[in-house]
Formats: structure tokens, C-alpha cells, sequence
């Protein structure tokens, strides 16, 4: 009984209060729909991860290896579960392109950089599709490293 007389007193502040908390629980939903697409649906073109075969092998395979099992640098396949399974996809781009290559940072194409990401996922097993990924950070927010495919 208690409760429910109280309910009416608290006015228009409980109100908005109210629509306070249903707009952020919106925000909540929507933040999760963003990083919510698996990389395992194929979300890059075979072409894509081809061009960056190349690129890989040009500008990083000096220090991971070329078939991306690691030297100088880690082994990028598979990758490194602790940081990156489950996580979001911008968390390797975002590392690739700002650290990457070690001897000099962000020196590399924007397209460069999202062809050699195309083609270290399909080194760990992830599926290419019809449609070509796209380095719009909107785009690539979208997307989840969920587990590959079993073979
Ligand atoms: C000069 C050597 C060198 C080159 C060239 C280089 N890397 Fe690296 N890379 C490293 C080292 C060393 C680390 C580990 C850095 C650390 O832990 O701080 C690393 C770490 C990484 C990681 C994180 C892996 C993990 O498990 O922590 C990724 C992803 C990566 N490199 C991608 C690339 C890509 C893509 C290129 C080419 C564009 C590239 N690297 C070129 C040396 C290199």
C-alpha cells in the first residue's frame, strides 16, 4: 500500500525520470544491435581478401610470417583469443591500423589497411559473401568476431 500512495506525490520529476530511463534502456538496444552481426556470416569479397594476400605479404609478413604464423610479431591466425574472440571487429582493424605495421604506424592506405583485415580473417577461417566490406566506421561497428565457422 505504502508504494502505491507514493507513486502519485512524486510528480512530473518521476515522469521524467521515467522517460529518462526508456530513452537510455533505447540507447542500451541500440548500442547492442550495432556490434551484433557475425564476421562467420561473410562480410567481405573473395577479391577483397586476395588484394590483400598481397598486401600483407608486401608490408607485413616480414615480422608475422607469410603464412601468418608469427616471427618477429605474433601469430595472427589464429588470433589472439584473449583479445579478440567475441570481441568487436573495429577492436583488430583499429589495432592494425593505428599500430601497425610496428616500424611505421598508420603509414598504409585506408584500403590497404581493410583488404590485408579481410584477408587475415579469411586466414583464421571466416567466410567471404557477396557484398564488399566497407571501412566506415559505422560499418565495421556492426560486426562481432563470433567463432568461425567449423570446417
Ligand atoms: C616490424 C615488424 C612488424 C611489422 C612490419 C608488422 N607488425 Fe604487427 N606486430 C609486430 C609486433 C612486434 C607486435 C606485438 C606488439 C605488441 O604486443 O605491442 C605486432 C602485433 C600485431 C597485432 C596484434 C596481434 C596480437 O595478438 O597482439 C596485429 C593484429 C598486427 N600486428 C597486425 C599487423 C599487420 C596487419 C601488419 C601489416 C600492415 C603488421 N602487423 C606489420 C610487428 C610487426
Amino acid at each position: 500500500m505504502e508504494r502505491s500512495q507514493r507513486w502519485p506525490k512524486a510528480g512530473p520529476a518521476a515522469v521524467v525520470f521515467g522517460a529518462l530511463l526508456v530513452a537510455s534502456a533505447l540507447v542500451v538496444v541500440q548500442a547492442d544491435e550495432v556490434a551484433s552481426v557475425g564476421v562467420s556470416t561473410g562480410i567481405f569479397t573473395e577479391e577483397q581478401a586476395a588484394a590483400g594476400a598481397e598486401a600483407f605479404a608486401t608490408h607485413c609478413a616480414v615480422c608475422h610470417g607469410a603464412g601468418l604464423e608469427g616471427d618477429f610479431g605474433p601469430t595472427l591466425a589464429p588470433l589472439d583469443r584473449f583479445q579478440f574472440s567475441d570481441a568487436p571487429l573495429s577492436r583488430l582493424f583499429d589495432l592494425m591500423r593505428t599500430e601497425m605495421p610496428f616500424s611505421d604506424p598508420g603509414s598504409l592506405e585506408a584500403d590497404t589497411y581493410l583488404s590485408i583485415l579481410t584477408f587475415i580473417l579469411s586466414e583464421n577461417g571466416y567466410p567471404s559473401g557477396e557484398e564488399p566490406l566497407s571501412d566506415a566506421d559505422e560499418a565495421i561497428a556492426r560486426y562481432v568476431l563470433d567463432a568461425p565457422p567449423a570446417e
